[in-house]
């Protein structure tokens, strides 16, 4: 059984054992892993995520009142009326919440249901366990109301549920990527006209999470101070976002605005470097896609400063092992996964020689010993 349908089979379980009867819908969203395009989403850039083989479930049934009663394997307990507001859930039940609030004010009949959820998305690992959990709430939201609203309002919702409800000003990549990614191909969204193409990738390679076990919560400042400089610098320059900006239009901040400077050099780098690893996929010019992943981890590191002790250290590690094409930190930083490209002839012996040299650095303490996974490239969204 295909990880993805042990957790409906569990969520349904799920359900039924705490209401005693069958769910009437199922709806299934994975995670996501980056392979490269980050912090370039908020600025209207590109990005090439894949969907993981690992998913969040909810199993549901409508009921006739606002309220929305979940229970939960491992993560207890939600449980809210949606005539009141989303600020007053707390944890993982503010995201179903605000979902619901959201749909609602866009004009979506949102009606209570009953459900049972259940994930195995590592959380916080920066793999959009809360996108996969905004989106599967959505599909049930959607689902009990009886309506077909549009896949990309949902995703567009889920974001709102980040910006406005959580207070992060993240993109648009993890709920499209979520939503929409396909079985064998990374995703490419060109995040100015949301536009998404499949590049399928070569068959003699594989894509390797590798989480450090440490963990920091996006909420803090610094993913929304980036995003911040990023719209100081473009309206500096007079241009709506960085994409419409070029190098030679940062030249002059150089010397005024070091770090301005600095961010916006990432982002206009980084934009350029995921059209040329999707150039790279499609003519199976591997060595140069893992270059452009390597110089993506630079980037990061140096000019836009979220990668993090841990991260640098695995992702040094797994650049010498042999096999690797590339390795680079993956989603918002700091801390959670970074990901690597890897011939499949070595990938078996890859991961137990990254994890053998990798004691998370002192530092950075770890939450838990570092995990490595090879990922299934997997379909988006899914309700039965
Ligand atoms: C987080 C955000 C995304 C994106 C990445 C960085 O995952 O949710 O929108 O900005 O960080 O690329």
């Amino acid at each position: 059984m295909s990880p993805s349908h042990a957790m409906i089979t569990k969520a349904r379980k799920g359900f039924r054992s705490h209401f005693n009867e069958d769910p009437v819908f199922v709806s299934r969203c994975p995670g996501r892993v980056n392979l490269i395009g980050e912090h370039t989403d908020y600025n209207d850039g590109f990005v090439l995520p894949i969907a993981l083989q690992f998913s969040t479930v909810i199993a549901s049934k409508p009921v006739s009142s606002d309220d929305v009663q979940v229970h939960s394997e491992g993560f207890g307990h939600a449980q809210f009326s949606l005539s009141e507001s989303p600020q007053e859930s707390e944890g993982w039940s503010r995201y179903l919440h605000g979902m619901g609030a959201l749909l609602k004010s866009s004009g979506v009949p949102v009606k209570g249901w009953r459900g049972f959820i259940c994930s195995d998305i590592p959380a916080g690992a920066n793999l959009s366990s809360s996108a996969a959990l905004e989106i599967a709430s959505g599909l049930t939201f959607r689902s009990v109301a009886g309506v077909d609203t549009p896949l990309m309002e949902i995703a567009i919702a889920g974001q709102a549920v980040e910006n406005e409800i959580i207070g992060v000003r993240s993109g648009i990549m993890d709920q499209l990527a979520c939503t929409f990614a396909e079985a064998g191909s990374a995703l490419l969204i060109d995040c100015q006209s949301l536009g998404l193409s499949s590049v399928a990738l070569p068959k003699q390679v594989s894509v390797v999470v590798m989480d450090t076990g440490t963990r920091r919560e996006l909420s803090g400042t610094a993913y929304n101070d980036r995003r911040e400089t990023c719209e100081r610098v473009a309206a500096a320059l007079g241009a709506d976002s960085l994409r419409e900006v070029s190098l030679q239009d940062l030249g002059s901040l150089e010397v005024v605005d070091k770090i301005g400077f600095r961010r916006a050099r990432h982002v206009v780098t980084e934009n350029q470097r995921v059209v040329d690893v999707v150039h790279c996929l499609r003519s199976n010019d591997l060595m140069e896609a893992g270059n452009l992943i390597n110089a993506s981890h630079e980037s990061l590191r140096s000019d836009y400063e979220v990668s993090g002790p841990a991260l640098d250290k695995i992702v040094e590690i797994a650049q010498n092992v042999k096999g690797c094409y590339g390795a680079r930190m993956t989603g918002g930083g700091f801390a959670g996964s970074a990901v690597a490209l890897v011939e499949n002839e070595h990938v078996e012996a890859f991961c137990p020689q990254v994890s053998d040299l990798f004691p998370a650095p002192e530092e950075q303490p770890a939450e838990a010993p570092a995990t490595l996974f090879v990922v299934e490239a997997s379909a988006g969204v899914s309700v039965t």
